[in-house]
C-alpha cells in the first residue's frame, strides 16, 4: 500500500500533489492556439441551445458553481447551477433549449444518475463530465467528456475537482467560439492562464511546510467560515467541505458580502475565517468585508497576494495575471491547509468517518 502512495503519507496528499500533471492530461488534445476543441462534442451537438443546467453532488457540485460563473462570462449562456438530491423532486421546468450537464467523479452517484435519466426523459441534450469512463452517468449521457484526473482515492475529492472546473473553464470557451462572444486574442489570452494555471498547482514545500504550521493554530474555536466572492465563493463552500470531511470540524463557506446579512453576529477570537482575496477579482470589495469580521475579533487567515494588516496570519500567494490563476494557487492552499489540520487531529485523512467515496444509495 505504501508504494501506492509513491512515498507521501495519504493518497489525498499524492492526489493534491499530482493535481499539475493531471491538469495537463485534462487539456491534451484539446487546447491548442486559440481554440479548445472537444472530439467528443459532435457537431451541431451544441446547436440551439439558449441556457445550461448544471446538476451534480458534493464536490461536483462545487466544481459547477464554479464553473457557472466561466459559462455566463465566456460563452453569455444562462447558467442554472442544482444539487441532484434536490433537483430530482423539485418538479423542474425543462426546455428543450437547455443543455443538462452531470458532473461526476465516480459517475456512479444514484442522485446524479436519476436526475440525468429524468433530463433525458424531457426531451433535453445531457452531456457528462466524469472521471470514470464507462460508468454509469456516462454510458448514460448523450455525450461525455471524461476528466483524466487518474483513479482517486482520497474520499475528500481534490484532483478531480480540479479537473472538473478545468474541464468547465475549456468548455466555457470552446462555446464562446460557436456562439462569438468572446475575441479570438480574448481566448488566446485564457488559453495561456489555462496553462499558467495548470503549472500554479505544483506544491510548492515551503508553503506546504508553512500551512503544516499553520495548522496548529487553527484547531480549536467554535467554527470556521471560509469566504470569498464571485467565483472564489464556491471555491470557499469547497474549502470549507473539505475541512469538514477530514478535520469534522464545522466550517461554512460563506460569500463574503453577505457576512454582515447574519453570520457576523457570530464573530468573536475564537471564530475562525479563512479569507479568500485575489488581487484580480473584486480586491477592494472582499477587504472591507474582511475588515469588518477584524474589527470585531475574528481570526482571520487570509489568503492573499497582497500585504494585508488586518489579519492575523498571511499566506500570501504570488501575484498572478489572472484571477483564475489565483483560484488554482488558492485551491491547492485550501487543500493542504484540511489535510495538515486533519493530520494534526490524527484523523484517517484518507477514509473520513461515515463517508462513502461513491454514494449510490439515494
Ligand atoms: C460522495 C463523496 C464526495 C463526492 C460526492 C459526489 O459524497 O464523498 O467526495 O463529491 O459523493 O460524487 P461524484 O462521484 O458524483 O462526484
Amino acid at each position: 500500500l505504501y508504494a501506492q502512495k509513491e512515498g507521501y503519507r495519504y493518497f489525498m496528499e499524492k492526489e493534491i500533489y499530482e493535481q499539475h500533471k493531471v491538469l495537463v492530461e485534462t487539456m491534451m488534445g484539446r487546447v491548442g492556439g486559440a481554440e479548445v476543441h472537444f472530439e467528443e462534442i459532435e457537431a451541431g451537438f451544441l446547436e440551439g441551445i439558449e441556457e445550461i443546467t448544471i446538476c451534480a453532488c458534493g464536490t461536483s457540485y462545487h466544481a459547477g458553481l464554479a464553473g457557472s460563473y466561466l459559462l455566463e462570462r465566456h460563452a453569455k449562456l444562462k447558467t442554472n447551477v442544482a444539487i441532484a438530491s434536490e433537483f430530482r423532486y423539485k418538479e423542474p421546468i425543462m426546455r428543450p433549449s437547455e443543455l443538462f450537464v452531470v458532473i461526476s467523479q465516480s459517475g456512479e452517484t444514484a442522485d446524479t444518475l436519476e436526475a440525468l435519466k429524468q433530463a433525458k426523459r424531457a426531451g433535453l441534450k445531457t452531456l457528462a463530465i466524469c472521471n470514470m469512463d464507462n460508468s454509469s452517468i456516462v454510458r448514460e449521457a448523450h455525450c461525455s467528456i471524461l476528466t483524466r484526473a487518474g483513479i482517486e482515492k482520497g474520499v475528500a475529492s481534490t484532483k478531480a475537482f480540479a479537473t472538473q472546473v478545468m474541464v468547465l473553464w475549456m468548455l466555457s470557451l470552446h462555446i464562446a467560439k460557436i456562439r462569438h462572444t468572446l475575441l479570438k486574442e480574448e481566448i488566446e489570452g485564457q488559453i495561456h492562464s489555462m496553462v499558467e494555471s495548470a503549472k500554479l498547482t505544483r506544491v510548492d514545500e515551503r508553503l506546504h511546510e508553512r500551512l503544516k504550521k499553520l495548522s496548529k493554530r487553527y484547531l480549536h474555536g467554535h467554527g470556521f467560515f471560509f469566504i470569498g466572492r464571485d467565483i472564489f465563493y464556491p471555491l470557499a463552500l469547497e474549502g470549507a467541505l473539505k475541512l469538514k470531511e477530514i478535520s469534522y470540524l464545522h466550517a461554512e463557506g460563506y460569500p463574503s458580502g453577505e457576512m454582515k446579512h447574519g453570520p457576523i453576529a457570530l464573530a468573536d477570537s475564537e471564530l475562525f475565517t479563512v479569507a479568500l482575496m485575489p488581487k484580480n477579482l473584486l480586491y477592494d470589495k472582499i477587504k472591507s468585508n474582511v475588515e469588518e469580521l477584524a474589527a470585531r475579533d475574528a481570526t482571520i487567515c487570509a489568503i492573499t497576494p497582497e500585504p494585508f494588516e488586518g489579519a492575523d496570519d498571511l499566506v500570501f500567494t504570488a501575484a498572478r495575471e489572472s484571477y483564475m490563476e489565483e483560484f488554482f494557487e488558492m485551491m491547492v492552499v485550501l487543500q493542504i491547509l484540511a489535510l495538515e489540520i486533519s493530520v494534526r487531529l490524527g484523523n484517517d485523512v484518507d477514509m473520513p468517518r461515515n463517508l462513502a467515496k461513491s454514494v449510490t444509495v439515494e
